[in-house]
């Protein structure tokens, strides 16, 4: 069911759920005030609860108080990209449930750059968290309608049209003068780095993470209701009887993401995109969606040598991550 933004506002106050858009994804938001709503966001999603929140925040001072040791590093990204697709992982006060961070001492801060997001948190009076509107490792939704067939119009969206970036924020690790990227987006690794050079602010790349750290990277995510396949843009040969071959060996879920599969694939659909990395992810989740809706058995996408270049770099990872199996010549 559609709602109106001072709808969404009184149900965010009784402590329970609704869809919101942001310019990334539409996201399933709760106030960070409130165990039950957060509780209904994992139940919806069939999330696992070890998969932390990111909380919205209208302002930099929000985030502020979210945050134990806020310091020039932050600053300067808050005010380079906010509002905007940069989450940064911070360490986080007690005002933050352990609901949100699942356990963790670092919470995800992101202030969305989307008038109506931002007049809920607004009229709300408090931050909200918000995972993208989904069932767990499934495709993102970037349309309402996306989120009212996901949860069989269970759940109600105030409809914000089309998100504008079409993939999730960049998640970006800071810890100290320390910082790594724990999702890649629209806000690239080139553009920190410009945004902190700028202000001659010291900071190094971390190596490696731990995986305790960041336990939201699995295999699997972002995966159409129809198997896709990766295929090499070199490879040759009967592809519809390689399928079927890699078919009989798919298990039926990864780290608790559910594999889709036919009992055969007879037909196929491709997924093309635009040449344009900002295009493609724009049309990326609405494109799956809508062809694994369609009557063929199973999708396809040629990955060309172009989709390897530095910004196609945040789209490269959905789709591997989208992919049921890459198909090499
Ligand atoms: O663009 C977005 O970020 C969208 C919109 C709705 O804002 N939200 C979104 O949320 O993509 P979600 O929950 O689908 O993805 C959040 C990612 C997950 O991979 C999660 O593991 C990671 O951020 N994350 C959140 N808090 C974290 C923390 N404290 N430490 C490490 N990773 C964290
Ligand atoms: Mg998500």
């Amino acid at each position: 069911m559609k709602i109106s933004s001072g709808q969404a506002i009184d149900i965010l106050k009784k402590n329970q759920v609704v869809a919101i858009p942001t310019e990334t994804v539409y996201g399933l938001a709760a106030r960070i005030g409130s165990d039950l709503a957060l509780s209904q966001i994992f139940e919806t999603k069939k999330r696992p609860f070890f998969d932390p929140l990111i909380v919205h925040v209208k302002s930099i001072e929000q985030a502020q108080a979210l945050c134990l040791h806020w310091n020039p590093i932050m600053q300067c990204l808050a005010e380079s990209f906010w509002p905007g697709p940069l989450t940064m992982v911070v360490p986080k006060t007690k005002m933050v449930s352990d609901l949100i961070t699942s356990g963790l001492a670092t919470v995800g801060l992101r202030c969305p750059q989307h008038a109506i997001a931002l007049d809920i948190i607004e009229g709300v009076g408090e931050p909200l968290a918000a995972p993208s509107a989904n069932l767990f490792g499934q495709t993102s939704p970037t349309l309402a309608d996306h989120v009212i067939s996901e949860f069989n119009n269970q759940i109600p969206v105030v409809d914000g049209g089309p998100c504008l970036i079409g993939i999730e924020s960049t998640v970006l690790l800071v810890q100290n003068h320390q910082i790594s990227i724990l999702r890649p987006g629209q806000v690239t690794q080139l553009m920190i780095e410009v945004a902190l050079k700028k202000k001659h602010l010291g900071f190094d790349w971390t190596k490696s993470v731990d995986k305790k750290l960041s336990p939201g990277q699995m295999k699997h995510h972002y995966m159409p209701s129809k198997p896709l396949f990766g295929i090499d843009s070199e490879f040759k040969g009967d592809l519809i009887a390689r399928l079927n071959q890699e078919l009989s060996h798919l298990p039926d879920e990864v780290e608790g993401v559910k594999i889709h599969k036919p009992t055969q694939i007879r037909s196929i659909k491709e997924l093309k995109l635009s040449d344009s990395a900002c295009e493609a992810a724009r049309q990326l989740y609405s494109e799956l969606r809508r062809l694994a809706e369609g009557p063929e058995d199973a999708l396809t996408f040629y990955f060309q040598k172009s989709h390897s270049a530095p910004d196609w770099v945040a789209v490269h990872e959905r789709l591997s991550k989208a992919c049921t199996k890459f198909i090499k010549s």
